[in-house]
């Protein structure tokens, strides 16, 4: 894949101080308001060290607030969601979820990696957002089956090369009805186009463009059989 590169609005990566190096901060302004962000400060180092030891296992990539994060809670943010009841998959740091709690929805934020869920929890936490967090594999997902139909999901960053894409395809539709949407954005991976035209068999696909000129952000509402 290719690096995370901070988004427009993301800035601020300063490593923690010597001796407690194990936290990077960042600071991202929304409309909601301010959120700021505690990540490891080695992330990029650990994926690079993973991807080379290829052990069959995924990097951390949840470590990292990509670009299609950081825009998709920038969307996230200039829409009005109170009492609104979101789910966010692949989570990672969650930007999505906290901006969109941040807002007064009710959000339950997801993942497969534990790693993520102790950040999104933590930086919930430190910005004074009221977020749920709860372990989801794609292959495996009741905590997200367990609550549907959502009003909203939010997935940034999901639909790279990986072998859960067939389970993530199969679970999108039992998540929501009727006026339910879900958004996804995406940074031109190359799985996207054949994901998303599957999912125009159920849903109809809108896409636009974000300030980051590789992110867009798909958004798919089901159609009536
Ligand atoms: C590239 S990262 C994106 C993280 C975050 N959404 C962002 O944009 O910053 C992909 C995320 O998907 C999660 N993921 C990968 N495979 C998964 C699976 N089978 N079930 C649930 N989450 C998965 C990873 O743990 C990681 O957090």
């Amino acid at each position: 894949m290719p690096s995370a590169i901070s988004g427009t609005t993301l800035y601020g990566d300063n490593p923690a101080a010597p001796g407690r190096s194990e936290f990077g901060h960042s600071v991202l302004d929304l409309p909601t308001g301010r959120i700021e962000l505690a990540q490891p400060s080695d992330a990029l180092e650990q994926i690079y060290e993973h991807e080379r030891a290829t052990d069959g296992t995924e990097p951390p990539y949840w470590a990292l607030a990509w670009p299609s994060g950081v825009e998709l809670a920038t969307a996230v943010a200039g829409t009005e969601l109170g009492g609104a009841r979101v789910l966010e998959l692949g989570c990672g740091l969650a930007l999505p979820s906290l901006a969109a709690a941040q807002g007064g929805a009710r959000v339950l934020a997801t993942d497969n990696a534990s790693g993520a869920l102790r950040f999104a929890a933590h930086n919930a936490l430190r910005n004074g957002i009221r977020l749920d967090v709860a372990h989801c594999d794609w292959s495996d997902p009741w905590s997200a089956v367990a609550g549907a139909p959502w009003d909203l999901v939010l997935a940034a960053d999901v639909l790279y090369n990986h072998e859960s894409l067939p389970a993530l395809a199969a679970l999108l539709p039992r998540l929501v009805r009727g006026t339910g949407e879900i958004w996804i954005a995406d940074q031109d991976r190359p799985p996207a186009h054949a994901f998303l035209q599957g999912c125009a068999r159920w849903a109809s696909v809108d896409t636009s463009a974000t300030a980051h000129s590789e992110v867009s952000i798909h958004r798919l509402r089901p159609v009536p059989a």
